[in-house]
């Protein structure tokens, strides 16, 4: 899949743009600041309904205006789809396919992306939020469904720590008791089945972080990945890493009936606390490099690598499967994170992919077997340059 044209208004900086892409790669080329990222956030919004850079949505609409609008041309062979999200400061988003309304959800149906941008080390070195978000991402692309699961288990996580707070302060009421295990049951339920499919997508990932690596970093220094299931640990092993950490994958079952246990044996602790101690909100994906976490011990570049080699498997994994095509694949600023040989090594790797968007400040950082149609940003406004 290709997107052929993007359009946007009030979003970010831009107050319109309208970008012709071509298949292969694209270049957007421009000092600092003048808008590359928010073009390649635009679209990635469209297929994860979020940014990579912020958690709420406000600070892409453009300041002063109430709701920004992005909207792609897709092509995949002889087919074409129009896109659009309307992203709105205050109230819901909407969003609209061929120009008819769709639920916002549905858009990472039509649209599949996979961004590397210079906060992906974080993925390796920063909270496990980030690493939980990368899984769901991915997850959500590869079967859609799973947003609903998703949106259900944040809701009823929320309204059953709100139950556990209330009676904190004032002890567990009889009534209260009831609807807590009304709380129990669907939050079983539902954190099961992404337990599950988080823990098979580990295991998939599996063989593909290990080659994306070695594509990415020439070595192989065996980069595995393991979940780390809150609903193992002890009422002792809350915040120790160690617990429950698992490389294949769990069926919803063999979830449901540990996360049933683990509820039993930590009552009392979630009592004390108010809030709700293990399910896949309190899970982390556990990297390792020869044997040792990633996080702490990795250097810059490994850590890169590793990073690299996760967006990497992810774009491999959705490609396999797609009926549509390749994910378009768009790298921010990434380029100039990286030494000479990993920069080419990560060239040949995404060259084959059905489109690439790169962004860089200077033409130089980009490898030459990536050069192609060039876009260049000023201040907000895109300026298509002569090849
Ligand atoms: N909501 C917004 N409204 C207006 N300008 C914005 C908004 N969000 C970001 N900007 C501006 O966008 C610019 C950054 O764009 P960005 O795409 O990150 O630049 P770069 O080309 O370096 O990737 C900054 O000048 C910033 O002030
Ligand atoms: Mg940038």
């Amino acid at each position: 899949m290709i997107v052929t044209h993007l359009s946007l208004s009030d979003f970010r900086n831009y107050e319109t743009a309208e970008v012709p892409l071509v298949a292969g790669p694209n270049l957007f080329v421009g000092s600092n600041g003048q808008g590359k990222t928010n073009l390649v956030e635009s679209l990635g919004f469209l297929s994860t309904l979020g940014s990579h850079r912020v958690s709420t949505d406000h600070a892409l609409v453009r300041q002063g205006m109430e709701s920004a609008i992005v909207r792609a041309r897709l092509e995949h062979g002889d087919r074409q789809l129009l896109v659009e999200a309307q992203i709105n400061r205050t109230g819901a988003n909407r969003a609209q396919v061929n120009r008819s309304v769709v639920k916002t959800r549905e858009l990472p149906r039509y649209f599949s992306s996979v961004l590397f941008a210079p906060e992906d080390l974080s993925l390796i070195r920063g909270e496990p939020s980030g690493r939980r978000r990368f899984l769901d991402e991915l997850l959500v692309l590869r079967t859609p469904r799973l947003s609903g699961v998703m949106v259900d288990y944040d809701r009823v996580l929320k309204q059953r720590n709100t139950l556990l707070k209330s009676a904190r302060s004032s002890g567990l009421k009889e009534t209260q008791l009831g609807t807590l295990e009304i709380w129990d049951d669907r939050l079983v339920a539902l954190g099961s089945e992404l337990i599950e499919a988080r823990t098979a997508l580990v295991s998939e990932l599996q063989p593909e972080v290990i080659a994306s690596y070695v594509a990415v970093a020439g070595e192989d220094h065996h980069a595995t990945l393991a979940t780390q299931l809150s609903l193992f640990a002890g009422p002792s092993d809350i915040d120790d890493p160690g617990a429950g950490l698992r490389r294949e994958t769990l069926s919803a079952d063999d979830a449901a009936q540990a996360f049933r246990s683990a509820l039993a044996r930590l009552r009392r602790n979630e009592l004390d606390r108010g809030i709700t101690l293990v399910g896949p909100h309190r899970d982390d994906l556990i990297l390792e490099l020869n044997g040792l976490p990633a996080k702490g011990y990795a250097s810059h570049g490994e850590s890169w690598s590793f990073a690299l080699a996760l967006k990497l498997a992810s774009a491999t994994l959705l490609r396999r499967e797609s009926s549509t095509g390749d994910p378009v694949l768009m790298l921010d600023d990434v380029f100039a994170e990286l030494d000479e040989s990993r920069r080419g090594r990560l060239a040949a790797a995404v060259g084959d992919f059905e489109q690439v968007i790169i962004t860089a400040a200077v033409f130089d950082d980009v490898p030459v077997a990536l050069n192609g149609h060039a876009v260049h940003i000023s201040k907000g406004t895109v300026v298509e340059a002569p090849e």
